[in-house]
């Protein structure tokens, strides 16, 4: 990125602006360190308060039951997630904007909390019409409408467990997760506009559903216009329900323990894992940190720009936002459609004053050029976040003199599917902020930077991002899998949660994130594993072995590069690279397609026939390989892969 400063060290650091500090909901820097100092001392206590935030059905009579690594929060109380987020405001907040949102097309539509309330409580009634009941699970498979967001909160209301599924992923993807879940019932939509046409989703639906037994009913909501088949009495149009079904709805009172979601995420082996999050904590945590991270205020306009496909959504555009009664600004299409400015114009027309966005979507912007937010009055913004990968230093500077005019804290917030919430992040009214850097841990949250053997290491030495103590928003399991959850998670260090993440602490105290230890790829800040796309290859007949590394990119952060030896008789070339892009495609979604493939003979193995990826990364990377090659089986395959890279 030529037309960005580079630094060798990163010494920088942004306090909060004064005024900014002076109306923050967290601004007094000895009140917040009393308060993290008693948090971590006791957690139930200061979670205890946190809960108490929140309309509550019934109190609960124990904070928390802890079992590693099984967590119960809020033991005994009764919640529900859509009181929680539309009930609870109709009195005060009736009129104000819920949802603000733009359609890739261009139209507007501002729905208030009334309306939202009521469209809920009749797409509630709806799938209790169609036999849907608290303990069964809904697959949701949408555009980013406000549909999705009321299908989310309808499913809450009647105690339907949802399943979001991104609208990029294949019919195949859909279907492993729909059979997982054992879902009854899908809500779609026929399609969506994404880059200035139609995409259709129906269409992958019908295909996922003839291979799964379970669903009974698909709701289908017409958005994009495009045709769809249609079968009688499964199939069910998403309007006509919700008009013939009554407003008035009771929510079901849930147990604070009772299944909220499931979000599939990518682990280290094939099968991508139902990553479960309950009711009662997990809202406690979401609503909590939306209001103190993003510092939110009656009358502002949140804008967070992820995909409700993914965790970022539930939590900052739906539960977050929502419970707070705050406006959140939702938007279906790309970035750049119909020109690249979108954002910006978006920003300026509903004066945005609050903007969370990713780093591959900042680097972006940065190619793009500052010509475009530079058109659009970018005034209203008042702070800015980022989530998804690490953001290298030169990035945040852009953001923060481009899009924040030198004047908006940053807020770089660590977390992920399994913590449900941002556990590591700045507080804009107190934290100084340092490019790059998540910097401290969240209230009560207990993390540490441990070495190989468990032992914490100094300031300024690499670790791994370990979590000692239970948390409310965290992960209560892998639907069905408690031998993996157990695995994954809890078997590193004995009784501590690792994150699968390596990080450094500097002497300031500053926790700066380095990326995943594990074989897992961080694409546009969204986690892929290696072996799931590797999978996807080997399922090709042309195929006879791959291996997947990632390689850094300057705008996804990483790249999918991919080592195939062909099948016998099979030339590889571009033809079959082209036809396995494709392939990847339709096995898993266009997100797991990979850049880059070559072609070899033979992979680098060890003697027990292990694949080497680390040499595969230098390889793919452009570097010469390095570190012990002693277990390397055929020293000439190496040979021959990196003479490959010169051609
Ligand atoms: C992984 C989680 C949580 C929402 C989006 C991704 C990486 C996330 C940061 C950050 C450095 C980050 C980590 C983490 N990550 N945020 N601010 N700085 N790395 O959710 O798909 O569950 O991925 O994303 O590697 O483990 P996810």
């Amino acid at each position: 990125m030529p037309d960005i400063e580079n630094v060798l060290k990163e010494d920088r650091s942004f306090p909060p602006p004064r005024e900014f500090a002076a109306s923050a909901v967290l601004g007094d820097a000895s009140e917040v360190d009393a308060l993290r100092k008693s948090a971590l001392e006791e957690p139930e206590a200061f979670w205890e308060g946190v809960a108490e935030r929140l309309p509550w059905i019934e109190r609960w009579h124990t904070v928390l039951e802890w079992e590693v690594p099984f967590a119960k929060w809020f033991v005994g109380g009764k919640i529900n997630a859509s009181v929680v987020c539309l009930d609870q405001h109709l009195e005060h907040r009736g009129s104000k904007t819920a949802i603000l949102w733009e359609g890739e097309p261009g139209e507007v539509r501002a729905i208030t909390y009334a309306e939202l309330h009521e469209e809920v409580c009749r797409l509630a009634n709806a799938l209790d019409g169609l036999g849907i009941a608290a303990g069964d699970r809904v697959a949701i498979y949408m555009p980013m409408v406000p549909e999705l967001a009321a299908a989310l909160l309808a499913c809450a209301r009647i105690g339907a467990t949802h399943s979001v599924i991104f609208g990029g992923f294949s019919a195949e993807a859909l279907r492993d997760r729909i059979q997982d879940m054992g879902a009854k019932c899908v809500i779609t939509a026929d399609g969506g506009f994404r880059k200035g046409a139609p995409l259709p989703l129906k269409p992958a639906a019908d295909e996922a559903i003839a291979q799964c037994p379970t669903v009974e009913h698909q709701v289908v909501l017409r958005r994009a216009g495009n045709e769809v088949a249609w079968v009688e009495g499964r199939d069910h149009d998403y309007a006509e329900i919700v008009a013939a079904a009554s407003p008035d709805h009771e929510a079901v009172p849930l147990d604070a323990e009772h299944p909220l979601f499931t979000l599939y995420t990518s682990g280290t082996t094939g099968k991508p894992k139902g990553i479960l999050h309950t009711t009662g904590g997990y809202l406690v945590q979401a609503s909590y940190t939306c209001a103190t991270v993003f510092d939110l205020k009656e009358d502002d306009v949140y804008w967070c720009t992820a995909d409700i496909g993914w965790i970022t959504g539930h939590s900052y555009i739906v539960y977050g936002p929502l419970s707070n009664g705050a406006t959140t600004v939702m938007y279906e299409g790309a970035p750049t459609t119909p020109h690249p400015g979108r954002f910006w114009e978006i920003v300026e027309r509903h004066k945005v004053t609050i903007f969370y966005t990713a780093p591959t979507a900042i680097r972006t912007f940065i190619r793009l050029g500052d010509e475009h937010p530079g058109g659009y009055d970018l005034s209203s913004l008042r702070l800015l976040g980022t989530v998804g990968e690490p953001i290298n230093p030169e990035a945040w500077m852009w953001y923060r003199k481009v899009i924040g005019g030198d004047r908006c804290p940053i807020v770089d917030t660590w977390w992920q599917t399994e913590t449900g919430s941002i556990l590591i992040t700045p507080l804009p009214g107190v934290t100084a902020a340092v490019p790059g850097s998540a910097t401290r841990p969240f209230f009560g949250i207990d993390a540490v930077i441990l070495d190989a053997e468990g032992n914490e290491v100094e300031d300024g030495q690499g670790g791994y991002l370990v979590l000692r103590t239970p948390w409310p928003g965290m992960l209560r399991g892998i639907w069905g899998d408690e031998a993996r959850y157990r695995e994954t998670y809890w078997s590193k260090y004995e009784g501590l949660y690792f994150t699968g993440d390596g990080a450094r602490k500097d002497e300031h105290g500053n926790i700066w994130v380095m990326g995943r230890v594990d074989d897992v790829i961080n694409v546009s800040g969204h986690r892929l594993s290696t072996a799931e796309v590797e999978s996807a290859l080997v399922s090709h007949d042309a195929v006879a072995e791959a291996a997947v590394v990632g390689r850094p990119d300057e705008v996804r952060g990483q790249a999918i590069c991919a080592f195939v030896t062909p099948a016998g008789g099979v030339e590889g070339g571009d033809d079959l690279a082209v036809q396995l892009q494709a392939h990847v495609t339709t096995e898993i979604g266009a997100l797991a397609r990979p850049a880059e493939i070559r072609f070899a003979d033979a992979l680098p193995k060890t003697r027990s026939g292990k694949i080497m990826r680390r040499l595969l990364r230098d390889i793919a990377a452009g570097t010469v390989p390095t570190g012990d090659t002693t277990t390397l089986e055929d020293f000439t395959v190496l040979q021959a892969l990196s003479d490959s890279d010169e051609e």
